[in-house]
C-alpha cells in the first residue's frame, strides 16, 4: 500500500514496469489452446497482483485532479480490452469508459508499420483528464497515432497505462510523464493471452505466453 502522503515521484517510481524475470518462465496451464504456446512468461496471478498496484497507483495520481469529474479511460481495441477491464475495476475513482480503434498489425506477426484510426472516441475530451489504456507498447507507433490524434482535442492530461513494454526505442519515451504508468518490460518475442492475439485468435488466454514461431511461420506460408 502507498502511504497518503505518496508524491508525485513515488506515484513515477512505482508506476514503472515490473521485469519479466526469466525465472518466471513456465509451461501453459492445462487449457484452451495451450498446444501452441511455447511458454508461459507472466502468470495469471501475476496479472492480477500487478493489475491491482497499477489501479492503486492511478488512484492516488488522479485523486487530487479529478474532484469534480471523472477519469476519461480511452481503451484502445481490440488488445486492451481484457486488461482495461480488470484495470477500470481497480481504480478506486469515478470513471467513464470509451473506446478507440487503431490497427497496425492486420493478421500478421509483423507490424505494418502504418497505423489506421478504425474507431474514434465518441466522449469530447476537451478539459478531460484522459488516460489511454494499451495492451502493449512495441514499435510504440500505435501509441503514437494514438497521442497525436488525442493531443489536439486539448485535454487536460494525457497520459498511458500499458500493460506490457518491449522497452524499444521512439519518441514518446522522452516524455516520461506519459508513459507513467507500465505493468510489465518483457523481452522481444512474440506474446499472446490476456487480450493479445494473433490472427484473432488466443485472447481469452488467461496469461501472456509465447507463441510458437510454428504457428505463425505455417499460417503466412499458405
Ligand atoms: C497491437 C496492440 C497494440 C499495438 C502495439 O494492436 O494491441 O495496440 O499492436 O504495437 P506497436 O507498438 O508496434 O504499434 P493491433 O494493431 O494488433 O490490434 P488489436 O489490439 O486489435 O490486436
Amino acid at each position: 500500500m502507498m502511504s497518503d502522503s505518496a508524491t508525485d515521484a513515488d506515484v513515477m517510481r512505482l508506476g514503472q514496469p515490473v521485469v519479466a524475470d526469466p525465472a518466471w518462465v513456465e509451461a501453459a496451464p492445462p487449457g484452451v489452446e495451450r498446444e501452441d504456446i511455447a511458454r508461459v512468461i507472466i502468470s495469471a496471478e501475476r496479472i492480477a497482483t500487478r493489475v491491482r498496484a497499477l489501479g492503486e497507483i492511478i488512484t492516488r495520481a488522479y485523486a487530487p485532479l479529478v474532484v469534480d469529474s471523472r477519469l476519461a479511460l480511452v481503451i484502445t481495441l481490440r488488445g486492451a480490452a481484457v486488461f482495461a477491464a480488470d484495470l477500470a475495476r481497480a481504480i478506486n475513482l469515478p470513471v467513464e469508459l470509451d473506446f478507440i480503434s487503431a490497427a497496425s498489425y492486420g493478421d500478421s506477426a509483423m507490424t505494418s508499420g502504418s497505423v489506421r484510426l478504425l474507431k474514434d472516441l465518441e466522449t469530447n475530451i476537451e478539459g478531460r483528464h484522459v488516460l489511454i489504456i494499451e495492451d502493449i507498447l512495441d514499435s510504440g507507433l500505435t501509441l503514437e497515432k494514438l497521442v497525436e490524434t488525442l493531443e489536439v482535442r486539448n485535454p487536460a492530461s494525457l497520459r498511458v497505462c500499458a500493460l506490457l513494454d518491449k522497452g524499444k526505442p521512439f519518441p514518446l519515451r522522452t516524455y516520461p510523464q506519459a508513459l507513467a504508468f507500465t505493468g510489465f518490460l518483457i523481452p522481444d518475442e512474440f506474446v499472446v493471452g490476456y487480450g493479445l492475439d494473433y490472427a484473432q485468435r488466443y485472447r481469452n488466454l488467461p496469461y501472456v505466453g509465447i507463441l510458437k514461431p510454428d504457428v505463425y511461420m505455417r499460417a503466412e506460408s499458405e
